[in-house]
């Protein structure tokens, strides 16, 4: 296809399953009139292989990522590594003056943010910039929640509690893979609740200010009854919960179980695994500049899969409950997010009239309920230059999403410690 002014060059960073779906695939031939996609980088090149194998693409491919930066001269980036890995490529690519665009959690730990935003600041003269794809802002329940917010429906929010509940399939993938250690993803407070609370800060509009947090392993690691190192030739697959068979898929196979003898990475861990020093279990308090009071809570091990959203307001209450089943964790799928909805509603409470209003959700198709395919118009298929849309999380944003996760970090550590969150972020900035 010829070149247009409007067409820009994107490369790849990190080609495991999210980026296969979320971003390969569809930067390859979904908006041909704004997108190429010219490279991709991985440190693992079994890993890369596969994925072009699968696309049937001969893409260029690099593991030394300045190469591919300077080879393939991309206007954007998309990082799609393991966590803890972002920052390293995120201020690479922003010295060279390009659009990054990260998947979340932007990084994992206070010094990180504070390092992207020092790299952001210092070269935006050369065109960098960075943004984040919280999709949970495009789901159809925060959508409908935001809207109805924004309308005011009950009036000054004063109060929050969301509980995250993921099941023993999809929770448990979290103890098999890299997740599992802090030093990967900062734990699940910052890997998995980066999303829950970027969604918080950008619904209640307002910064987090100070927090508390309890948390521990209660199901997995050393809670376990027994253990191996993998799930594959494991002798106690037949009385364990958590055995699954991950490689009658072909793909996951070629991806991960051929990739092995690139860098040893294991994708079907033990649950039980002794090293594991992520929590299963925790629970955050934090208030907002705005007075707003949120209890959060995340369970890694809960026998059914959702949410429970409930925001109270001086007006009235609006209750979200999710139920879903995803397939992915038990091997049957390589794409994430693709879950069934089992049970949803939402509900607007009027506390003068004491009516109770049922509010639609739209049903969306695709991963993540059609956040994911949402997500793609406003980054994908407008110009480069349009306005950047609301639900587009800026740098700034994402910061605050993972200063939530990192704070509760800093406050488990030290005997759930009340913490100063802003402080965390100015304090690395010093240091
Ligand atoms: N927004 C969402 O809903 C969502 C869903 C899933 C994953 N994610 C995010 O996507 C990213 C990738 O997750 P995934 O599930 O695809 O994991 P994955 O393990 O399948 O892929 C990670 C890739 O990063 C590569 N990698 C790791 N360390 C590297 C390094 N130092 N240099 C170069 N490459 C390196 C690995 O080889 C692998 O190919 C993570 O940041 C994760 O948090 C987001």
């Amino acid at each position: 296809m010829p070149a247009t002014s409007e067409r820009k060059r994107y490369v790849v960073a990190g080609t495991g399953g999210r980026a296969l779906y979320m971003f390969v695939k569809p930067l390859l031939n979904g908006f041909p009139q704004y997108c190429e996609l010219v490279g991709l980088f991985d440190h693992n090149p079994l890993r890369m292989k596969a994925t072009t194998d699968h696309i049937g693409v001969a893409l260029p491919s690099y593991t030394d990522f300045d190469r591919m930066l300077a080879e393939t001269k991309p206007d954007a980036v998309v990082v799609a590594t393991k966590d803890a890995t972002h920052a390293e490529f995120i201020i690479r690519a922003l010295a060279a003056g390009k659009r990054v665009i990260a998947e979340k959690p932007v990084a994992t730990d206070a010094k990180q943010l504070s390092e992207i935003m020092r790299a952001a600041e210092r070269y935006k003269s050369i065109g960098a910039s960075c943004l984040v794809t919280h999709n949970m802002r495009y789901g159809n329940s925060i959508t409908a929640m935001k809207r109805l917010l924004d309308e005011g429906a009950i009036g000054t929010i004063k109060s929050v509690n969301f509980h995250e509940n993921l099941n023993r399939s999809h929770g448990a993938d979290y103890f098999r893979r890299w997740h599992r250690r802090k030093e990967n993803s900062g734990g699940l407070l910052i890997h998995k609740a980066s999303h829950h609370f970027d969604a918080l800060n950008w619904l209640i509009g307002s910064i987090p200010m100070e927090l508390a947090a309890q948390g521990g392993l209660m199901m997995y690691g050393a809670a376990g009854p027994f253990r191996n190192d993998r799930c594959l030739g494991c002798p106690h697959a037949s009385k364990c919960d958590f055995y699954v068979d991950f490689w009658k898929n072909d793909l996951t196979r070629q991806m991960y179980k051929d990739a092995e003898a690139s860098d040893g990475y294991v994708r079907d861990g033990c649950v039980f695994d002794l090293s594991i020093d992520i929590e299963d279990q925790a629970s955050v308090f934090y208030t907002y500049a705005n007075g707003v009071q949120v209890t959060y809570s995340l369970t890694a091990f809960a026998t059914y899969e959702g949410w429970h959203i409930q925001f109270e307001g001086t007006k009235g209450r609006l209750e979200l409950k999710e139920m879903q089943a995803t397939p992915f964790a038990s091997g049957e799928s390589m794409a994430h997010g693709l879950s069934t909805v089992l049970g949803e509603s939402l509900l607007h409470f009027d506390a003068k009239t004491g009516q109770v209003r049922t509010i639609p959700i739209a049903s969306g198709e695709g991963t993540h309920g059609g956040a994911d395919e949402a997500l793609h118009q406003d980054f994908f298929n407008r110009p480069f230059d349009a306005p950047l849309t609301n639900r587009m999380a800026p740098l700034d944003q994402a910061v605050q999403a993972v200063l939530i996760g990192h704070a509760a970090n800093v406050s488990m550590a030290n005997g759930s410690k009340k913490v100063r969150v802003q402080e965390l972020l100015t304090g690395a900035a010093k240091a």
